[in-house]
């Protein structure tokens, strides 16, 4: 059985929006586990899909988070968003949906290997950040993330 992502408080960023982001993305690697465990291959190139889809959705939302409570490293993170997003869009198109056991395996040590790049390496570096920022304000959303929040639902 693969290895299911457990969010703990050392993933936490001081953002409590970002965090819940970073929860749901944990699921969706676990559903993948779970499809790939099955034996479910088209569940499970679905899966990754959907798990590609929140994770380009979620670093557009990350951006917009540190933009808007005005991180000075803003542009250099978005630098590693496209990298990681490039990598990420690279392995969907690699997937054909029925592999076998070892490459379903190994799909899955790819992809969380780009999550934890992204949740623990990069997102790290604005951990201070909010920190400090919370200290002196709320870490609400942007009017930004308020209005496309609306669109949404
Ligand atoms: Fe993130
Ligand atoms: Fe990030």
């Amino acid at each position: 059985m693969l290895a299911r992502l457990n969010f703990t408080k050392a993933y936490g960023t001081k953002h409590s929006e970002i965090d819940r982001e970073h929860q749901d993305i944990f699921a969706f690697v676990n559903e993948l586990a779970a499809a790939i465990d099955k034996g479910r291959r088209s569940k499970c190139q679905k899966q990754l899909y959907k798990l590609a889809e929140k994770f380009k959705t979620h670093l557009h939302k990350e951006i917009l988070h540190l933009q808007y409570s005005g991180y000075r490293d803003t542009g250099l993170h978005m630098r590693h968003h496209r990298e990681i997003a490039e990598k990420m869009k690279n392995h969907c198109n690699n997937c054909q949906g029925d592999c076998d056991k070892t490459s379903a395996n190994k799909c899955h040590e790819i992809i969380t290997s780009i999550i934890l790049d992204e949740i623990i390496d990069s997102d790290h570096h604005f951990i201070d950040h909010f920190q400090r920022r919370t200290a002196h304000e709320h870490d609400g959303p942007s009017p930004q993330m308020a209005r496309q929040r609306n669109i949404q639902t």
